[in-house]
C-alpha cells in the first residue's frame, strides 16, 4: 500500500421487501437500502496482525479463531489482493441479528475503506467498477462465515442502497418506484441467526423438496407482482402482497409469535401490509404506511408521519413493548 495512512468507508443497512429465503434458491427478491448503516476507519499498521475494534471489543484477524468475527475479518482481508496489516475501528447503527443487514454493512464499510487505502491515486471508472466488485467479494467472504450460504443480496444492498430486484445469477436491477414507499420497522428485540433459519429451510428442502419448491414458486410470483405494484404505485396491492409473502414465510416456519404479533398490531393500526424482513426467527418486521395525497396530488408527509406514528405507538404500547422506527 502507498499514500495515505488511513481511510474511511460507509455502507447502508437494508430491508428485504420481498423474497427472503427464496433468493437463496435462485429466485428474485426485492431489497431497499436504509439511511442507517455502518462506518469504518482503516489505519495502516507497520506489522501484523490486523485488528478490528467494534462495540467496545477488539478481535484479531485469525482463520482459526473460535470467534466468528475474527474469522470473518480474516477472510475479508485475504481476498486477493490481500490487505496488509491494518487496524479497523468500526461502528454500526443497526441492531446485530435484527435482519437489517448489520453484518453486510460492516463488511462493506470495512472493505471499502481498505480498498481506498490500498488504491494509489485517483481511480478511473473501470478501476472503480473493479474495486466495487472486489468490495462485494470481500463482503461475501465475511458473510459466508456468519451465514453459510448467503445469496449476496445483503452485501449488494449495503454497497448500493436504493430499491432493487436481485437474483444470484443477474445481481441487482434498480426499480423505479412511482411513489416513495414509507415503511416502519418494528423489532422483536430478539436477535436471530440468518444461518440458523437458512439451514432450517435447507433441511426442510432436503426432506421434502417438492413442498419447499411450492413455497419458493409462490414467493417468486409474489415478487414479480410486487415489482409491478412498486412501479405502478399501487400501494394497496403492495400491502396485500406483503401479507401474502408473510403467510408463505410462516409456512416455512421462519416466523415467530412475536413477529406475527408485530405484523397484526401494524395492520390493526392502519398499515397496508406487514411482514418479517431478513432471515426471520426473531429480528424485525416492516409495515407499509398508507400514502396520503393532497387534493393537488402532492404528497402529504405530515399525514403520513401521523399514520406511521400510530403504527409505532401500537408496537410500543403492546405488552411486549416493542421498539420501532
Ligand atoms: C437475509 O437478509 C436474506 C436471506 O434470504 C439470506 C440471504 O439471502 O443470504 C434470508
Amino acid at each position: 500500500m502507498t499514500g495515505q495512512a488511513s481511510a474511511e468507508g460507509a455502507a447502508s443497512g437494508k430491508v428485504i421487501l420481498f423474497g427472503e429465503h427464496a433468493v437463496v434458491y435462485g429466485s428474485p427478491a426485492i431489497a431497499a437500502g436504509l439511511d442507517r448503516g455502518a462506518r469504518a476507519i482503516v489505519t495502516r499498521l507497520p506489522s501484523g496482525p490486523s485488528t478490528l475494534q467494534l462495540g467496545g471489543g477488539t478481535v484479531v484477524a485469525d482463520d482459526s479463531s473460535s470467534n466468528d468475527l475474527g474469522r470473518a475479518f480474516s477472510a475479508l482481508l485475504k481476498v486477493a489482493p490481500a490487505i496488509p496489516p491494518v487496524h479497523v475501528e468500526a461502528r454500526c447503527e443497526l441492531p446485530p441479528g435484527g435482519g437489517l443487514g448489520s453484518s453486510a454493512a460492516l463488511a462493506v464499510s470495512i472493505a471499502r475503506a481498505a480498498e481506498v487505502l490500498a488504491r494509489s491515486g485517483e481511480a478511473g471508472p473501470e478501476e472503480d467498477a473493479a474495486i466495487e466488485a472486489r468490495v462485494l467479494s470481500r463482503a461475501a467472504a465475511w458473510e459466508r462465515i456468519f451465514h453459510g450460504n448467503p445469496s449476496g443480496i445483503d452485501a449488494t444492498a449495503a454497497a448500493r442502497g436504493g430499491i432493487f430486484r436481485f437474483t444470484r445469477a443477474e445481481g441487482a436491477r434498480p426499480i423505479t418506484p412511482r411513489h416513495d414507499l414509507v415503511l416502519c420497522v418494528g423489532s422483536t428485540g430478539h436477535p436471530s441467526s440468518t444461518r440458523t433459519t437458512v439451514e432450517l429451510i435447507a433441511s426442510q428442502h432436503a426432506k421434502d423438496p417438492v413442498l419447499v419448491k411450492r413455497s419458493i414458486d409462490a414467493i417468486t410470483s409474489i415478487v414479480g407482482n410486487a415489482v409491478l405494484a412498486i412501479e405502478a404505485g399501487d400501494m394497496r396491492a403492495l400491502g396485500d402482497l406483503m401479507n401474502m409473502n408473510q403467510l408463505v414465510l410462516s409456512g416455512l416456519f421462519v416466523s415467530t409469535s412475536e413477529l406475527e404479533e408485530l405484523c397484526a398490531l401494524a395492520r390493526s393500526a392502519g398499515a397496508l401490509g406487514a411482514k418479517l424482513t431478513g432471515g426471520g426467527g426473531g429480528g424485525c418486521v416492516i409495515a407499509l404506511v398508507p400514502p396520503s395525497f393532497r387534493s393537488d396530488g402532492t404528497r402529504d408527509e405530515a399525514r403520513e408521519a401521523e399514520s406511521a406514528a400510530r403504527i409505532l405507538d401500537a408496537w410500543r404500547s403492546a405488552e411486549g413493548h416493542y421498539e420501532g422506527f
